[in-house]
C-alpha cells in the first residue's frame, strides 16, 4: 500500500506559515502521572500565550480519548497508539503554525522518543510534571486513585501500571514546590528565544 502512495510538495511550508505568525511553532508535551497538573498548567500557560499574541492549541488525554480515540482503552499497546495518533495529529498543528500543548500521562519513554521522531527533534518540548505520586494520590481530584485501590480499575498508572520518568526533560515541575503562576513563569521564561522567527 504504502509504496503506491507518493507524497505531494505543497509551496507554502511551516517557515511560511511562521512569518504570517509571526512566531515559531512547535510541540510543549507534557507528561506526568493522572492528576500531576499537567491539564491545569497547560491550561494557564495557553492563556499566557494567548495573551502574548501566540496561536495555540491544546490536546488533553481525557478529551481527546472521548473523540479521535475513544476506541482505546489503557493496555500499554493502546497507549502506545493513543500516543502515536497524537503526536502525528500534534505534528500537523505544528506544521500549521501552532504551538501545541498536549497533556498525557504518555507513560512510556518509547512512545516519547517516537514523538520526538514524529515532529522532530527542535520541536519537541519535553516538560515532565514531576508531582508525587502520593501528592496526586491525596488530590484525587476524579476519585480514579481510589477506585484503582480497590481494584475497580486495573492498570491503573502508578497504581498497577508503571509510569518511567523523563531522564532527560526539557523543563520539570514539581507541582508541590511551585504554584501555577511560577510554573507558567518559568515556562515561558524558557520558551522566549524558542518563540522567536
Ligand atoms: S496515556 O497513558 O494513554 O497517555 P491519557 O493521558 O490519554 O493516558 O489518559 C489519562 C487519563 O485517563 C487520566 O488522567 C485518567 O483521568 C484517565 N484514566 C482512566 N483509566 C486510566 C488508567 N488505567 N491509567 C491512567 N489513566 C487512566
Amino acid at each position: 500500500m504504502q509504496e503506491n502512495i507518493i507524497p505531494h510538495s505543497f509551496g507554502i511550508s511551516k517557515k511560511e506559515r511562521n512569518e504570517l505568525k509571526k512566531h515559531n511553532s512547535f510541540l510543549l508535551w507534557f507528561t506526568g502521572l493522572s492528576g500531576s497538573g499537567k491539564s491545569t498548567i497547560a491550561n494557564a500557560l495557553e492563556q499566557e500565550l494567548y495573551a502574548q499574541n501566540i496561536h495555540t492549541y491544546t490536546l488533553d488525554g481525557d478529551n481527546v480519548r472521548k473523540g479521535l480515540n475513544k476506541d482505546l482503552t489503557f493496555t500499554p499497546e493502546d497507549r502506545t497508539e493513543n500516543i502515536r495518533r497524537i503526536s502525528e495529529t500534534a505534528n500537523l498543528f505544528v506544521e500549521a503554525g501552532i504551538v501545541v500543548l498536549a497533556a498525557f500521562v504518555s507513560p512510556y519513554k518509547k512512545d516519547r522518543e517516537m514523538i520526538k521522531k514524529t515532529v522532530k527533534d527542535v520541536n519537541f518540548v519535553e516538560i515532565f510534571i514531576d508531582t508525587p505520586l502520593e501528592e496526586c494520590e491525596k488530590r484525587d481530584v476524579k476519585g480514579l486513585y481510589a477506585k484503582a485501590r480497590k481494584g475497580l480499575i486495573k492498570g491503573f498508572t502508578g497504581i498497577d501500571a508503571p509510569y518511567e520518568a523523563p531522564e532527560n526533560p526539557d523543563i520539570i515541575i514539581d507541582t508541590t514546590k511551585v504554584s501555577i503562576e511560577e510554573a507558567v513563569s518559568d515556562i515561558m521564561d524558557a520558551l522566549k528565544t524558542k518563540l522567536e522567527l
